[in-house]
Parts: structure tokens; sequence; C-alpha cells
């Protein structure tokens, strides 16, 4: 079978096609043909090598989806035929994150998905509703997952709150379809007119362009009547994290996700004391999160939205049209 492997960290050619033996399911594991995958801005930051705990080779990638074409011994969970996508963490199934639960993600410190067929727990495999195509499918792994841990079973997201999206990349484009789902009210940042208007379509509130306004956090007061918002998904990190703690309301929810802006986010805990906000980091999610995410989106049959597709051949271009900061949702390379 043919994989993609990071054989070094130079960056986003980092990845190599290889041929491999197809791996046989063990107890407890499910054989998956993979169809399709889609990338993370972490999948590009472990190419740079900055990623504790890779172990090279690797095959690279986090979110995939495809059909169960055979079990090992003892699963009943998943049969032949079924179709799946795996968890970020293949062991958290419900509960809290502990550092157990957390200890090995898939295409970081266990091998990813970007291959023919991969063995994976099928206890780590959430079965994908039939009006899901693979592409789409594939796309919710981890960044659909964080939006949905961050907004509701951390956040406790009610409907006519406020929600603040940064940037129009995998995390911040769920962030704004649930939130809309779920009767939120939202506000989005972009350094892209047109990116601002697609996100419109979508249903946004509030369009504020990051580059032409600077200090964003005083047009987010504007649009809510100098009160600030409710929740903010924070996928920027040291660079905006104070900005965001000015722009959420007393009270108000912080989940700390990203680190787009090169360094993850620390708190000043004398600015969120003061306004007693709660500073949450969110990991993903576990397999309940991810399917009670699915319950809510077959309510409406919420699609994702898909940049661009494109073939396994051309994975690398893939990897490079993310680097690129052009996308408006989720990139997926289909194998
Ligand atoms: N903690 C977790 O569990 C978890 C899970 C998933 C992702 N993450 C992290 O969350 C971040 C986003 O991941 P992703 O996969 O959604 O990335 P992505 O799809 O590559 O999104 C990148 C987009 O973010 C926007 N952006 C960049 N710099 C920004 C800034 N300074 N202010 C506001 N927006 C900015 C840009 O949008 P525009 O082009 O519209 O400006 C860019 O296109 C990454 O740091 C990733 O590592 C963490």
């Amino acid at each position: 079978m043919q994989a993609y492997e990071l054989q070094h960290t130079t960056g986003s050619s980092s990845w190599s096609l290889v041929e491999k033996p197809q791996p046989q399911p063990g107890p407890g594991q499910a054989l998956v043909r993979i169809h399709a995958v889609s990338l993370n801005y972490r999948d590009l930051i472990i190419t740079r090598g900055t990623y504790p705990g890779l172990k090279l080779p690797l095959i690279p990638c986090s979110d995939g989806a495809g059909q169960v074409v055979a079990v090992g011994p003892g699963v009943t969970r998943v049969k032949p035929g079924d179709r799946v996508a795996p968890t970020f963490f293949q062991v958290w199934t419900d509960g809290e994150r502990t550092p157990e639960r957390v200890a090995h993600a898939l295409g970081g410190s266990i091998p990813g998905v970007l291959s023919e067929y991969v063995c994976l727990d099928a206890e780590g495999l959430a079965l994908l509703p039939d009006w899901l195509s693979y592409e789409e499918g594939a796309t919710l792994p981890c960044a659909a997952v964080t939006a949905w841990n961050a907004l509701v079973p951390q956040g406790g997201l009610k409907a006519g709150q406020t929600v603040l999206a940064q940037g129009t990349g995998g995390v911040s484009i769920f962030t704004l379809q649930f939130a809309r789902l779920l009767g939120a009210r939202v506000i989005i940042t972009s350094s892209q007119d047109d990116k601002l208007q697609r996100a419109k379509q979508l249903g946004a509130d509030g369009l504020i362009n990051y580059c032409q306004t600077p200090d964003w956090e005083q047009a987010v007061l504007t649009l809510t009547g100098g009160q600030g918002v409710d929740h903010v998904l924070e996928v920027g990190g040291a660079g905006t994290l104070p900005r965001s703690v000015a722009a959420t309301k007393a009270g108000g929810h912080i989940a700390l996700i990203g680190l787009l802006t090169g360094a993850p986010g620390k708190p000043d805990t004398r600015a969120t004391s003061s306004k007693h906000l709660r500073v949450i980091s969110t990991y993903v999610g576990s397999r309940e999160m991810f399917e009670d995410m699915l319950k809510a989106m077959s309510r409406e049959k919420t699609r994702p939205v898909i940049d661009r597709v494109f073939p396994f051949a051309q994975a690398r271009e893939a990897l490079r049209h993310m680097e690129s900061g052009g996308h408006f949702g989720k990139i997926v390379i289909t194998v």
C-alpha cells in the first residue's frame, strides 16, 4: 500500500510517498481503508520540528474517514462495511480529559492516517452518518471536535449568546457553524474582506478585518454595545489573547486553543480575575463529544466547509496551500 511518511522536519516538503506492507488488525483493532484525509495547522507545525514527542519516520495527519474492511479478534463495536472516522485521541472515549487519555494522538506521538490502510483501535472510531461524504467526514476529528468541545461541554453555550471566532481556518469556521446552529450570534475576524463576506453568507453577524483594524477588540466592544462577547475561541495565542480578554464580557469564557501568532497565550491573571473570566484550555475532545456533535449536525445536516480537495499524489501541495493561509475552512486530500 502507499502512505506518506514524515522522514525529516524541514517544513512543508518533508512528506515522502512510500510503499509499506498493508497492516493486519490485531485484537481490538479495525482495519480501515482510508478514503479522505483533512489537514490541520498542527500537521504543518509538525513538519517544522517544533512539536513535542515525535518519533520519525511518522505517517502524518490525525483526520481521516474511510470504511472498515476487517476487524481483529474481540471487536464487536464496528464491522466490515461501516463508514468511520477516527478519534484524535484513540483512547479518550468519554469522561474528563486526563493525562493518560490524551497521551497519544494520531499523526503525532502515534502514526496517523495519510495512508491507504490504517489499523485503528475499534473504540477510537466514530460512525459517520450516511449524509456526510468521506471528504466531509474527514474534516471532523480535530477542528470540529475542538470547536464543539470549546462551545458546548466546556463553554455551556446558550442560544442568544455571542461568540467571537478568530480568522477563517478550520476551527473558526466550525465555530461559526456550530454557534449559529445553537442559536448564538457570531462575530468573526479575518485578514481578508472576501473571506468575511463568505463568513457572512454562513450567518456571521459581525465582521472585522483584523489587518485593517489592528485594535479589533474595540470593534468587538462596539458591536456588542460595550459589553463584550460571551465566548472567545482563542486560536491566535500570545499575539491575540490580551485583546481577547478585553473583548470578553465580565463573567465570560475564553477557550485557549491555538498559537497562530507563534506562541501559546498565557493569560494575565490580574485582568482575567478582575473580569471573573473562565479561561480554560481546550484539547480536541472525546469520542462521546464527537458523537454528540454528529447528532447536532444531523439535525440540520450541517455540511463542513471544504476549501479545496487535492488528489493523494498532491498531498505536499495541499500542505503548502495551508501554509499560504489562502484557505477558508478545511483542506482535504482524497486517498
Ligand atoms: N488545542 C486544540 O485542541 C487545537 C485543535 C485544533 C487546532 N488547534 C490550533 O488552533 C489554531 C487554528 O488551527 P486550524 O487548523 O483551524 O488552522 P488553519 O485552518 O490553518 O487556520 C488558519 C487561519 O487563521 C487565521 N489567522 C492567522 N493568524 C491570525 C491572527 N493573528 N488573528 C486571527 N486569525 C488569524 C487566518 O485566517 P484569515 O485568512 O481569515 O485571516 C488563517 O487562514 C492552530 O494554532 C492550531 O494549532 C488547537
